[in-house]
């Protein structure tokens, strides 16, 4: 490595520091296929879930902004390759998911502060919409999933 480019490497290092040490959980480019394993959580309660990121654009054809909005809920449609985006944690503030009696009287609102809520409602939103337009239960063969274990995997013990 010559002096110019172990400089660069110094100078990219230096600024990932300054980045995580701000806390801005924001990036430019995505995995093919991200491991959903958010940093704000202490512990995960259920297994990690691979979100095929690339399949989802390129075969399922979702675009960028049925995902992605900015801090009004306004659909990022616009998004290329290479813009910073950044991660739903910023604003779905609250890493947790809740439901049943501890949700009881919170208005959507409220729910959707909790980071799990918020991707939750996101990606079986569209799963369940997908699978009425094609007539799929979420058990049948090429059914998006919608049931815990199809996303968060039984992990063996
Ligand atoms: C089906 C939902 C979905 C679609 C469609 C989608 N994304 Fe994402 N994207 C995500 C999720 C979920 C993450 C992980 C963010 C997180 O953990 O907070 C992510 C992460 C990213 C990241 C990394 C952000 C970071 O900080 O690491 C970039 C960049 C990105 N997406 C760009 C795009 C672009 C450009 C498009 C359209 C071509 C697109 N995404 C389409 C759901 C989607
Ligand atoms: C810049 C801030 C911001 C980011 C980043 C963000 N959201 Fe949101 N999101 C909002 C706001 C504001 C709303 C409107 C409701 C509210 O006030 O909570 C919203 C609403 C939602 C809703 C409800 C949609 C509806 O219209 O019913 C879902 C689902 C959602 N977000 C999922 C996500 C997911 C998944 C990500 C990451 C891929 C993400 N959000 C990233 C700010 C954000
Ligand atoms: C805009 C629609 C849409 C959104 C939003 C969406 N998905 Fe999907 N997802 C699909 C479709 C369509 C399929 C594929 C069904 C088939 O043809 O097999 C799929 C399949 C999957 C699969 C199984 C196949 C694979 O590629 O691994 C997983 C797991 C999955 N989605 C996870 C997620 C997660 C996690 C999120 C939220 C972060 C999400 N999806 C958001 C449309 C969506
Ligand atoms: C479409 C895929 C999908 C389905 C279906 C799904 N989840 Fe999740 N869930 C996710 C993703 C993605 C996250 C975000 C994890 C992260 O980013 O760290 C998440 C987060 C969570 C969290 C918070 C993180 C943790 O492990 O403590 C809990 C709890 C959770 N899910 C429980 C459930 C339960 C219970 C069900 C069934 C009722 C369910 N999920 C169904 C995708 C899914």
């Amino acid at each position: 490595m010559g002096k110019k480019s172990l400089l660069l490497v110094a100078l990219i290092a230096g600024f990932a520091t300054l980045f995580i040490a701000a806390g801005i959980y924001a990036g430019t480019s995505v995995p093919d296929v991200v491991k959903m394993e958010n940093k704000a959580y202490e512990k995960h309660k259920k297994s990690i879930v691979a979100f095929s990121h690339k399949k989802h654009v390129e075969e399922y054809k979702a675009g960028c902004g049925e995902c992605h909005h900015d801090k009004n809920n306004k659909p990022l449609d616009n998004l290329k390759e290479g813009d910073e985006v950044q991660n739903c944690i910023e604003c779905h503030k609250k890493a947790g998911y809740i439901t049943g009696k501890a949700a009881k009287g919170l208005s959507k609102e409220q729910k959707l502060e909790y980071h799990a809520n918020a991707i939750h409602a996101n990606c079986k939103g569209c799963h369940k919409k997908f699978n009425k337009e094609k007539g799929l239960k979420s058990k049948d063969k090429g059914a998006a999933p919608t049931t815990c274990t199809k996303c968060h995997p039984k992990t063996k013990k």
